[in-house]
């Protein structure tokens, strides 16, 4: 396709804002599907997503659409929403000139609204805004305008749309024709193509996806990555509309897959520049940051000849996922296991979801957490991602904890109860600022280790469900932090460690040794559980011994309820690790989140 009538695009929405039917619609109207295909979501091809209803991979979607007589070439790269996955939706963007920035016409402008504009306007994109769900009762595009005038866009050259019923949908797509500019780059130059995904394909090697930006690209050429000086023959190029679809070349500007038999996923790095080995690229592409893991937990096999296999599927899902790092780590407790890094709570419990069904593990995970860095007396600097290890606190000069500037969109009505919360979690107020009348949008500086202990669900109760929050990495800071350790039956199990304000320090013990109470079941014996810091128990509850065994219930001969009771039983073990002589439960792991 000539150069001059190619579109690269994106959506961009908070959460739920309808960015996945706004997709559907225009795959729809450009016929790419027929009504029989038409599934909703279709670009949410996993499984996962669907259930959750979420967007978790970037997906490229090649549409042609027709207009005054010409024809264009349009590319769709869908996005995730959330917080978490700024990554992602960063390497996206990188893809396209252009973004249709969603806002739902009766919640209006919201936290990750604002995060996503800003990526966008980062990677000088032409921003069009959409205000859809006009049909709903509730709609109030001239508020929602109001409000995108406060943001700096145009907000009365908004598009007004309704996704679901298929309002405004070709005047989105004219827009994007109109404004958007064609991709710049050299077709002559000598080839530079973006890597900005990758996925395993048992059968085809290594698929990467590219945005040429110079040159092109075709099949048989001989292709160096250039970071890594590899080289390999492209056996195939195809493009998705949305179905896979072989074509023979990628032009400059277009975006596509290709596959060169690469069997370790080692070889493509997001970010890397493809170009030809007999005409190399004098200079490489400028890559994407690479993504800073935030949250860190424990994965342990139940059952631990599965160690292998959790390691190769950590290995496979680390090819979808660049934000995804891990390492071998050994627990005195939970014996041998990965320490794995994450971007936030949902990319953890999105890939710990994925460990189990997809390759069909089962998993003791511990509680998340954030790193810390240690200076010790001796004047050495640690970078210490697993509590268990922060050294023993005569030996420490001070910790520092990762710090996260949040902003939280409320209705005014509510930042009462917001302040509240956020000076709860120790956080620093930066700024209050009116969106419109009713609508504020409160700054603060708040330490990420307390996000982790439910602030987010907090933050949603205390609101009725009105408010939204993003926030954004700033730095390290100092803090007084201890180890608390958590002992049973007078053993300490480093996975329960973790790490506390001082301040907190007894008030969370407390509470953290009254919940492992109720979760741990009783055993023939008495069962201490006991907080401590520093050796010194802070907190103490007792298990009490257990009378009789399940099955004294049921004497005479009902055999089925008998395995009945047996299996319940067997399932109820499934996800228990036995640590010294008691066995510990799955949610024993997680009780310090739920302790507030
Ligand atoms: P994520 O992918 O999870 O970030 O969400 P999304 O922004 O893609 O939103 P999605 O398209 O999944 O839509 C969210 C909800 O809003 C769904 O229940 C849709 O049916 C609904 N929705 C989307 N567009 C419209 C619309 O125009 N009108 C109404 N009434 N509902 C809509």
């Amino acid at each position: 396709m000539d150069q001059q009538h190619i579109r690269n695009f994106s959506i961009i929405a908070h959460i739920d804002h309808g960015k996945s039917t706004l997709a559907d619609r225009i795959i729809e109207l450009t016929g790419a599907l027929s009504e029989r295909e038409m599934a909703p979501q279709v670009l949410d091809s996993m499984d996962l997503e669907r259930e959750r209803g979420i967007t978790i991979k970037a997906q490229a979607v090649q549409l042609f659409y027709r207009r005054d007589g010409e024809t264009y070439e349009l590319n769709l790269i869908d996005t995730p929403g959330h917080v978490d996955f700024t990554y992602e939706v960063s390497r996206a963007l990188q893809a396209c000139e252009g973004a249709l920035l969603v806002v739902d016409a009766a919640q209006g402008v919201e936290a990750q609204t604002l995060a996503n504009l800003y990526l966008a306007l980062e990677h000088d994109l032409t921003v069009i805004p959409v205000i859809n769900k006009i049909d709903l009762p509730s709609a109030d595009p001239e508020r929602v305008m109001e409000e995108l005038i406060e943001i700096g866009l145009d907000g009365t050259d908004a598009v007004l749309v309704s996704a679901k019923q298929g309002i405004g949908i070709q005047a989105v797509l004219d827009r994007v024709v109109d404004l958007v500019p064609p991709p710049p780059g050299e077709g002559t130059a000598p080839l530079r193509a973006l890597i900005f995904d990758s996925r395993f394909d048992s059968y085809k090697g290594v698929l990467v996806y590219v945005r040429v930006v110079d040159g092109q690209l075709k099949v048989g050429d001989r292709i160096r990555f250039m970071a890594t000086g590899k080289e390999f023959e492209v056996t195939e190029i195809g493009v998705f509309r949305p179905h896979p679809t072989p074509v023979g070349a990628l032009a400059t500007g277009e975006v596509g897959f290709f596959a060169a038999q690469i069997k370790t996923v080692q070889d493509t790095r997001v970010g890397d520049t493809v170009t030809l080995a007999e005409r190399p690229a004098p200079e490489a592409l400028p890559g994407y940051r690479p993504a800073q893991p935030m949250v860190f937990s424990g994965l342990y096999p139940v059952d631990s000849a599965d160690y292998v296999r959790l390691r190769e599927a950590l290995e496979k899902l680390q090819l979808n996922d660049a934000a995804l790092t891990f390492e071998p780590e050994t627990s005195a407790a939970l014996g041998f296991g990965f320490r794995a890094g994450f971007l936030g709570l949902l990319h953890m419990e999105v890939i710990q979801e994925r460990l189990e069904r997809e390759y069909d593990l089962t998993l003791i995970t511990t509680a998340p957490n954030v790193v810390y860095q240690v200076t010790l007396v001796n004047g050495t600097t640690l970078r210490v991602d697993n509590p268990a290890l922060i050294p023993p606190a005569g030996d420490i000069l001070r910790i520092e904890e990762p710090v996260v500037e949040a902003h939280i969109i409320t209705p005014a009505g509510y930042i009462g109860a917001v302040m509240e919360l956020a000076q709860e979690r120790r956080g620093t107020y930066l700024d209050l600022t009116y969106l419109d009348s009713v609508r504020a949008m409160l700054s603060y500086r708040l330490p990420l280790g307390e996000i982790m202990f439910d602030f987010f669900d907090q933050l949603k109760s205390r609101t009725r469900g009105y408010a939204s929050l993003d926030y954004q990495w700033a730095g390290m800071q100092e803090a007084d932090l201890v180890r608390m350790d958590v002992m049973i039956n007078g053993e300490v199990v480093d996975a329960l460690s973790t790490v506390v304000h001082r301040d907190r320090a007894y008030h969370r013990g407390r509470a953290l040794v009254e919940k492992l109470k109720d979760l741990i079941p009783r055993q023939l014996f008495e069962v201490p559980i006991q907080a401590a810091i520093g050796g010194r128990v802070i907190a103490r509850e007792t298990v009490k011994a257990m009378r009789k065994d399940v099955l004294a219930k049921c004497y005479g001969g009902d055999i089925t309820r008998k395995r009945k009771l047996l299996e319940k039983q067997k399932e109820g073990k499934r996800r228990m690790k036995s640590v010294g002589s008691v066995e510990i439960p799955q949610e024993a792991f997680m009780a310090i989140l739920r302790v507030d």
